[in-house]
């Protein structure tokens, strides 16, 4: 674990959040860094956590927060990162579990599964192929999976509620998917590791309610970022067909509901879970 302080251009900047210190896991790329651009353009000071050093240096230099550099997955990681953050800061007031990972994709299983979508279209049921996602998935990529996920967002939870419950104040939002709302077939790891953070936000939502301290996850649907980048263009192609809205969402949208559910505006969100999909959650 690294932590250094860099001032960048909106170091200090004026806002409802001003003074205030968030922790934000995953955010040297994609919908971390654009949580932590949201949260510093209202003034939080964002610590920003990544496994890889440049990325999160990177993106702790323009918001001018700190980068953190660590996995999610090693606890005692997490809790000496957040203790860090508070001893340097003397408060916790926001942390976004975000970090994650995507399954691989298998061009081979790509193929089969656009094969056996035309063979549905034409009512050959019986030639359809198996997909066998499940009965190829390897301990070691369950494992990770559920790891990075799930007990990413465990351990980001705890180390929180320890600062958090004593203060009586606190704000945790939770990254799960809409896949975590209505798994697809394809990714059983990926789906089961985001509807657990969905019953980690429920569960420990009502846990710390009566302590002025919040808990809710966000679901988003299909967000450009580099996430999706390994992805088969016939498979993006597919997938923006089934969005009602018709694209994929940005990772600045994404950003304006985790500010929401992080400041006072959601003091009655508490356990709670808001998908932003497109029309897909
Ligand atoms: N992009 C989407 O369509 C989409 C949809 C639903 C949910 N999500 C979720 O949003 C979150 C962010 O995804 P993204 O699209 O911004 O992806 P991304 O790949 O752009 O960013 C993820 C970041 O997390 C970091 N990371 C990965 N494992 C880590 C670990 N063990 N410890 C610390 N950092 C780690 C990566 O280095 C990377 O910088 C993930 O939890 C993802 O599952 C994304």
């Amino acid at each position: 674990m690294t932590e250094q302080t860099t001032p960048g251009p909106t170091a200090g900047a004026a806002g409802a959040l001003t003074g205030q210190v968030a922790f934000i896991t995953g955010a040297g790329s994609g919908l971390g860094a654009a949580f932590a651009r949201r949260l510093a353009a209202d003034g939080a000071h964002v610590v920003v956590n990544d496994l890889q050093p440049a990325a999160a240096e990177a993106v702790a230099a323009e918001v001018g927060g700190d980068s953190a550099v660590f996995d999610v997955c090693d606890s005692a990681a997490f809790d000496a990162a957040i203790d860090a953050a508070v001893a340097r800061h003397g408060r916790l007031d926001i942390v976004v579990n975000n970090a994650g990972i995507a399954p691989p994709t298998d061009p081979a299983k790509v193929q089969q599964a656009i094969a056996n979508q035309m063979a549905r279209m034409e009512d050959r049921i019986d030639q359809l192929v198996p997909s066998n996602s499940t009965i190829d998935l390897a301990d070691a990529d369950w494992d990770r999976m559920i790891r990075v996920h799930l007990y990413g967002a465990f351990h980001g939870t705890r180390a929180a509620l320890r600062h958090m419950t004593p203060a009586r104040s606190g704000s945790i939002v939770n990254v799960s998917s809409v896949l975590g709302l209505r798994p697809v077939a394809g990714a059983p790891h990926y789906a089961a590791a985001k509807a657990g953070i969905i019953a980690l936000t429920k569960s420990t939502g009502q846990e710390v309610a009566p302590f002025g301290v919040r808990v809710n996850a966000v679901c988003p649907g299909w967000i450009d970022t580099p996430l999706l980048a390994p992805m088969d263009p016939m498979m993006i192609a597919g997938i923006k067909m089934q969005i009602p809205v018709g694209r994929m969402g940005r990772a600045e949208e994404l950003a304006e509901l985790v500010r929401f559910l992080a400041g006072p505006e959601s003091s009655y969100c508490n356990g709670d879970v808001f998908a932003a999909s497109g029309g897909v959650g």
